[in-house]
């Protein structure tokens, strides 16, 4: 069997760290980035610490509005998908490099196994809910990781080609969770005494009174903040002006990311990984956002949804203090080993 998979921005890469391993295992693999994140420390640390093979193919596109990055990536992934032939195209949660995959293979008849599909924010405004729907209705396998996210493609019509298999995000935690770096050493920082934060959606950044309310509910607090290139700018157009307790760093790689989750007093953020990467490592997290695909966490009250108000921020620094029971509704760290067998059988 041969397999194009589809890479490009972080969370990718870690899901991939996980998949193409089982994949290679017993097939031919040609991994795709797409290079829609390209600075050392958005993607080669990843391959590097994470031991990702080298990708067969880098598209180096980069950044750019929706619609243009987008539309190269899909020209890019066309003459990779024409020349290698594959049995199957694998395509990951829900960036623009996913919606290119999807839309390259679909026309060119190669299936599509979408990984972490199904889930849904209800909130037509951001990019990633636009290519998930999109890539769901044109995926043959579709790999949820939560129940909830069977029962949202079952109302949107789609039931064949559904499997509940877990969430690969979750055997990552499993694999590299014990793997402690030395990052709180090289930062100065004690456990439980900081407070994590990462802020890259354009709802929060790109808009001026919400990054500004967001800095603003945190100026008491001790705060490790590895900040996105998109923030770092936006920061800079918006002439927001730091408070010290505020610790801007550029971003970590995955090994140091859990590093600081785990030992975070809590963490804040508007990604979508981190919240369960918090909920999986017992971290309280306080989300910027109005709404999130993980309701789980949030039903297990592990995670508080604030948006950017500074008030609900403050109140979630000051008196979330979860210690409930978290579910097992993201599997069994094995999801990686059931997608593959999976798309073999189906083959
Ligand atoms: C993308 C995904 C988002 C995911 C995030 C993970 C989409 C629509 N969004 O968001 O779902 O949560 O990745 O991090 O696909 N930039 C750099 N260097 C880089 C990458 C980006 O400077 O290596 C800057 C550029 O100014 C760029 C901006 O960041 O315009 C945004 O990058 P982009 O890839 O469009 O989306 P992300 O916000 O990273």
């Amino acid at each position: 069997m041969k397999v194009v998979s589809i890479v490009g921005a972080r969370p990718q890469f870690v899901k991939a760290a996980m998949i193409s391993k089982v994949i290679r295992k017993k097939h031919e693999e040609v991994l795709v980035h797409t290079g829609q994140h390209y600075d050392e420390e958005m993607s080669q640390v990843f391959f590097d610490v994470m031991k990702i093979p080298k990708p067969e193919y880098n598209l180096n596109i980069g950044s750019g509005s929706q619609g243009e990055q987008t539309a190269l990536m899909l020209d890019g992934i066309e003459k990779v998908l024409i020349k290698e032939k594959p049995d199957w195209m694998v395509v990951y949660g829900d960036t623009n490099s996913t919606l290119a995959g999807a839309l390259a293979a679909v026309k060119l008849h190669i299936p599509i196994a979408h990984i972490e599909a199904g889930l849904r924010s209800f909130n037509m405004h951001m990019p990633e809910e636009v290519n998930r729907r999109i890539t769901d209705h044109v995926s043959k396998l579709l790999f949820c990781p939560t129940e909830v996210s069977v029962k949202n493609l079952e109302e949107e019509g789609i039931v064949d080609g559904v499997h509940l298999v877990g969430d690969v995000m979750f055997d990552a935690v499993e694999h590299y969770g014990q793997q402690e770096t030395d990052i709180l050493q090289r930062l100065g920082l004690k456990p439980k005494e900081y407070y994590f934060l990462t802020t890259h959606r354009p709802s929060n950044t790109d808009d001026k009174t919400n990054l500004q309310n967001i800095m603003t509910a945190l100026e008491n607090e001790n705060i490790i903040f590895p900040a996105h290139p998109r923030t770092v700018a936006s920061i800079e157009k918006h002439g927001i002006e730091l408070p010290d307790n505020i610790r801007k760093i550029k971003p970590v790689h995955y090994l140091d990311s859990l590093t600081l989750i785990k030992n975070a007093k809590k963490v804040i953020t508007d990604s979508g990984g981190i919240q369960k990467e918090a909920y999986f490592l017992g971290t309280p997290c306080i989300t910027l956002r109005e709404e999130t695909e993980w309701v789980e966490t949030v039903e297990d009250g592990w995670n508080i949804l604030t948006g950017a108000d500074t008030e609900k921020i403050k109140d979630g620094i000051e008196n979330f203090d979860p210690t409930g029971e978290r579910s097992s509704s993201y599997g069994d760290g094995k999801a990686s080993e059931k997608i593959v067998k999976i798309i073999e059988n189906e083959l």
